[in-house]
């Protein structure tokens, strides 16, 4: 298990650490420092182009050598991150078109990171160049294990920019998409306000204009930022394999945040890292739904530094961040439950952003493993290297173990930035919210989840949720109807198949090529204002523990030969089906026309959890979240208590804890925030 820290050198040399007679002595500190938080590995290097070409041409990487050397004696290995996220200032001087044009025309400009476009022909090759000399220079250092591609990208909303450089290249992928103006016209449904080309230099980039934007042109615009990061990604991939072949290459990804297809970024790479949030105070289901989503981007052909299957978390917030209004600390032990709530679903490595907090710049008071003062008496350092201890002790246990999920949500990024326009039925409808209420259900009953894109095989799911596939095309549909032919169980809502994937609406019923599928119509989709509420009304056997409302959304359902499982208590559609159920060859299919409250969606997962035969990993309270990673016959339980309270676990059979060496069994008081990392008692085995 690699344990480390996001370290940046070049801020601790004289005159900030160090002597003028030794200008780079404080490393030597902060590498005893990291030994003793059990540091063995670093990520460093992600902005440092303008240090390390100071001068066009002038290349000087001899200091990132001598980090390097240093840690190696201490056995720290190292990740370097490319510095193309960061270009250097005379770069931008000399060639001012490189600079990221806004949405409105205007020029962001240079002074900080990613002032940049990526469509830029200079820049590409200027990034190319300077990831030839750091490879050349660093790719066979002894200590290096891995390479990260850029920082963040599109970070600081710079996934999209508006140059003549990027006008090209839309035009060009336009032109090879749709190969003639006639198709392009015809397929965009640019007849609406007239809007029709002839020729491809006519076709307009989304830029800011008196309303919004032909909708179709949007999403093929999000397509197109994306395949530019994505192709920026391989191009620094392809060189860094040719110069450095030993070292899998990855890059740090947010959870979903940034407008680029991160599953098209994780085919480009080796493994896939994360940043973590677990500072922000969110709730655990949500973070765990972050952490979930980020490990499902790559399922296949994973290459780890150690061989392990499995996602790196390459910046875990050590503590508060800046970005937010008011950044509060991170309360003691709650770093320490979250880095193992990271771990728990599946991180081979856990990298704290950052160590040591910086005396210059804006990220100053950003929370890191030590203080400004760099004393080891810190809070933060004492819980960080205590995890260094667990790390350690629990490393060739965890070695080879991954997450297994029995059940999948389904998401693909197409079909959330179409949802992301504007003059949708319903503005109050989140993507977002609707995936998390069916998460919630499942994390909190303790079945571990995978997220999917609707193209995957899905055979390895005995239950799939489907929310809100607005944009499905006739593949997707396909596929979808494949695995519930097969004998899976899907489960799909309003908001399903009212576009296809030129986002253009069918005539042949919604939702388009799925009606046989479900046994339904939808007829009309009626939209409720917030505070305005439908109910359901339940027959036969569905687990209803609540008065379950209808909300924001509810479809007017036509049903062919489905069974009903809801309906609609009042208005105009009272007695239409709500809620469904269809047998489809060897598999169900379940639809859901309306959005309930939290309850209902506990109740959906109680019902298909004997339906689907799921069984839940331990019976624990309900604040404690419980997770698994197993291999052939090992499984280890991960037991985490969101409290601020002691939690009462009643073990039915004699647990070992790997951290203490103690055996569990009966009641035991998990302490506030405490982690429990068990097996069963050797034994004990059924
Ligand atoms: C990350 C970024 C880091 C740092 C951090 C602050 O997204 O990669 O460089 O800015 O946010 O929380």
């Amino acid at each position: 298990m690699y344990f480390g820290v996001d370290y940046h050198p070049e801020q601790w040399i004289y005159p900030y650490g160090g002597t003028r007679e030794r200008p780079e002595a404080a490393w030597e500190r902060d590498v005893e420092l990291m030994q003793t938080a059990g540091v063995n590995v670093v990520r460093m290097g992600e902005f440092t182009w303008g240090l390390c070409e100071q001068e066009e041409g002038k290349y000087q990487f001899g200091w990132l050598t001598r980090v390097m050397n240093l840690l190696g004696k201490a056995g720290i290995k190292v990740v370097l991150a490319t510095p193309t996220a960061a270009p250097p200032l005379w770069l931008a001087r000399k060639h001012p078109e490189i600079l990221p044009v806004d949405e409105r025309g205007l020029i962001k400009r240079e002074g900080t990171r990613r002032a940049v476009c990526l469509n830029s022909n200079v820049y590409w090759n200027y990034s190319k160049q300077i990831v030839e000399n750091m490879a050349k220079a660093l790719g066979k250092h002894p200590q290096l294990i891995a390479w990260q591609i850029d920082n963040s990208l599109g970070g600081n909303f710079t996934e999209a920019a508006f140059n003549e450089d990027t006008r090209r290249d839309w035009h060009l992928w336009l032109e090879a998409k749709y190969e003639t103006t006639e198709r392009l016209n015809e397929l965009m449904g640019l007849r609406h306000w007239g809007q029709v080309v002839t020729s491809w230099d006519q076709v307009p980039m989304p830029m800011t204009a008196p309303t919004v934007h032909n909708p179709a042109l949007v999403v093929d615009w999000c397509r197109f930022c994306s395949d530019t990061i994505v192709q920026f990604v391989k191009m620094q991939a392809d060189l860094l394999h040719q110069l450095s072949p030993k070292c899998p290459v990855t890059t740090n990804l947010r959870p979903l945040l940034h407008r680029f297809d991160h599953f098209d970024v994780a085919e480009a790479i080796d493994f896939v890292s994360i940043e973590s949030t677990a500072a922000l105070k969110a709730k655990s289901a949500e973070l765990a739904c972050e952490i979930d989503m980020l490990r499902s981007l790559k399922k296949t052909d994973i290459r780890t530094p150690n061989g392990d299957t499995g996602f790196w978390v390459m910046e875990q917030k050590a503590g508060n961040v800046t970005w937010q209004d008011v950044n509060s600390l991170v309360r003691p032990g709650v770093l320490r439950m979250f880095t193992y709530q990271l771990v728990s679903r599946g991180a081979t490595a856990i990298v704290f952003f950052r160590w040591r907090q910086p005396r210059f710049g804006s990220e100053k008071f950003h929370g890191a493993v030590l203080p400004h003062n760099a004393r080891d008496t810190a809070r933060v350092f004492k819980e960080v290297a205590q995890l260094g201890d667990e790390m350690k002790l629990l490393g060739p246990s965890l070695r080879g173990t991954h997450v297994q999920a029995e059940t999948c949500i389904l998401y693909s990024h197409d079909n959330d930035w179409a949802l992301q326009q504007p003059m949708q039925p319903n503005k109050h409808f989140s993507l977002r919210e609707h995936i998390q209420l069916f998460y919630n259900a499942l994390h909190d009953r303790n079945l571990m989840v995978d997220f999917a894109r609707p193209t995957e095989d899905l055979s390895r799911y005995k239950l799939v949720f489907a929310p809100s596939l607005h944009l499905l095309s006739g593949g997707e549909a396909d596929r979808l109807k494949l695995y519930v032919q097969n004998g899976g169980t899907l489960v799909a809502t309003f908001n399903t198949g009212l576009v296809d994937e030129h986002n253009m609406a069918p005539d042949t019923g919604y939702p388009h090529d799925l009606t046989d599928l479900f046994g339904l119509e939808v007829l009309e989709f009626d939209q409720l204002p917030p505070g305005e509420e439908n109910h359901l009304t339940f027959k036969g056997a569905f687990p209803a523990s609540h008065m379950h409302p209808a909300r924001l959304w509810c479809d007017i359902i036509e049903p062919k030969d489905c069974q009903v499982i809801a309906t609609y208590a009042k208005d105009f559609y009272a007695g239409r089906p709500a809620m469904t159920m269809h047998t489809f060859g060897l598999g169900k299919a379940i639809y859901i026309g309306t959005q309930s409250h939290q309850y209902f969606y506990n109740d959906v997962v109680t019902w298909l959890r004997q339906m689907c035969n799921l069984q839940p990993l331990l019976k624990v309270p309900d604040s404690v979240e419980v997770s698994m990673r197993q291999k052939e016959d090992t499984e280890i339980f991960f037991l985490l208590n969101h409290q601020n309270s002691p939690q009462r676990i009643q073990f039915y059979k004699p647990m070992h804890d790997f951290l203490t060496g103690n055996t569990f069994s009966g009641n035991y008081d998990l302490p506030p925030h405490g982690v429990l990392v068990l097996d069963e008692h050797p034994g004990t085995k059924t």
